[in-house]
């Protein structure tokens, strides 16, 4: 007979009971009990039966999702494609909007749990504002982060590479002429906004090119419209505007041109996203397109090894995005792009 759950709960120095609990990931165990129970489990080489694991773990069959906002097209997009990612193995979502508040988010991860789902997929909408709720959650299901995460791990993640899809924009704007930029985005409370902004000020440093002060708001269309308007207000364009998102940068093409620049000749934009507004905007949008059905594909992947129960440390996947050119950004000669 292969090495048994006793035995692995012999070598951590733990009951059977809290043993199972650590590997079922089902209950509330301490990180030290944890810690010794994934250790035991990999130095014996353990494999759970996962035929009497399925006996004894009633699964509802259904799998918790959590976003900040169902009114943002990003987010109707990305839960779509975990939606059809689930269908193929069978499993329900079960959909819950966080509405941007750290408090609505730990209600909505208990009545998720309260109503016994399998696992938990979500995208934290505060990245320090949400640590408590989202790892007392990952401690009693399982819980992977997709598309923004909290700080100091502790779950696994998946989603774009925010700072490669900047340095992918930056560079665009700068090989169209570009010699002065800005970023437009959202206020610094989840890791996509604090992310696109480092990886813009990195990418506008190594290029050497002039970098106005940041725009920092809400990943809104309203928010570009505004931040279209304080561009013009200010009397001065910069050759180009960098936006974290589709929202921000379909709003500030339109406030821009409402106040007589051209776009893109006196002033290129390019988004983040390529989902929703981007492809009605006037004239259509240069964004960076977010490998969302791959990233859906990789947190249910990832979801499906956690509730296998495979110990291991959390994981982090960052996917890179794709630049796609319209005509809200300057041509470049071919060959001039990276
Ligand atoms: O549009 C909302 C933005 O925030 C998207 O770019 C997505 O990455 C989310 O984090």
């Amino acid at each position: 007979m292969g090495v048994t759950i006793h035995d692995v709960a012999r070598a951590a120095g733990v009951s059977v009971a809290s043993a199972s609990r650590a590997l079922s990931g089902r209950r509330k165990v301490t990180p030290e009990i944890a810690e010794r129970v994934a250790r035991a489990a990999a130095e014996l080489g353990y494999q759970p039966n996962a035929v009497a694991k399925a006996l004894r773990d009633q699964t509802t069959g259904t799998i918790g999702m959590v976003v900040p906002g169902i009114g943002n097209p990003f987010f109707t997009t990305i839960v779509e494609a975990v939606e059809r990612e689930l269908q193929n193995s069978g499993t329900d979502l079960l959909l819950c909007a966080s509405q941007y508040s750290p408090q609505v988010e730990a209600r909505r991860l208990e009545t998720l749990l309260a109503r016994r789902v399998d696992g938990l997929i979500i995208s934290p909408c505060d990245i320090e504002a949400s640590v408590p709720a989202v790892l007392d959650a990952a401690r009693r299901v399982p819980l992977v982060q997709l598309d923004r995460y909290i700080e100091g791990g502790g779950a696994d993640w998946v989603g774009v590479d925010d700072e490669a899809g900047l340095a992918l924009a930056v560079d665009h704007v700068i090989a169209g002429g570009a010699r002065s930029v800005v970023f437009a985005g959202s206020r610094l409370v989840s890791s996509s906004a604090r992310l696109r902004l480092s990886g813009f000020e990195r990418a506008a440093a190594r290029a050497g090119v002039e970098v106005l002060p940041p725009l920092l708001g809400e990943f809104t269309l309203e928010w570009g419209i505004e931040a279209g308007r304080g561009l013009l207000d200010a009397g001065r364009l910069p050759d180009a505007v960098v936006c974290a998102n589709d929202e921000i940068a379909v709003g500030l093409v339109r406030s821009l041109r409402f106040g007589g620049a051209r776009v893109p000749e006196d002033v290129a934009v390019v988004g983040f996203d390529d989902v929703g507004h981007a492809t009605m905007c006037d004239p259509p949008l240069s964004t960076v397109r977010q490998p969302v059905e791959e990233m859906a594909a990789e947190a249910v992947r990832l979801l499906g090894q956690l509730k296998a129960g495979d110990p291991r440390p959390a994981q982090r996947i960052a996917i890179a995005p794709r630049l796609v050119v319209r005509q809200t950004s300057r041509p470049v000669a071919a060959g001039v792009e990276g």
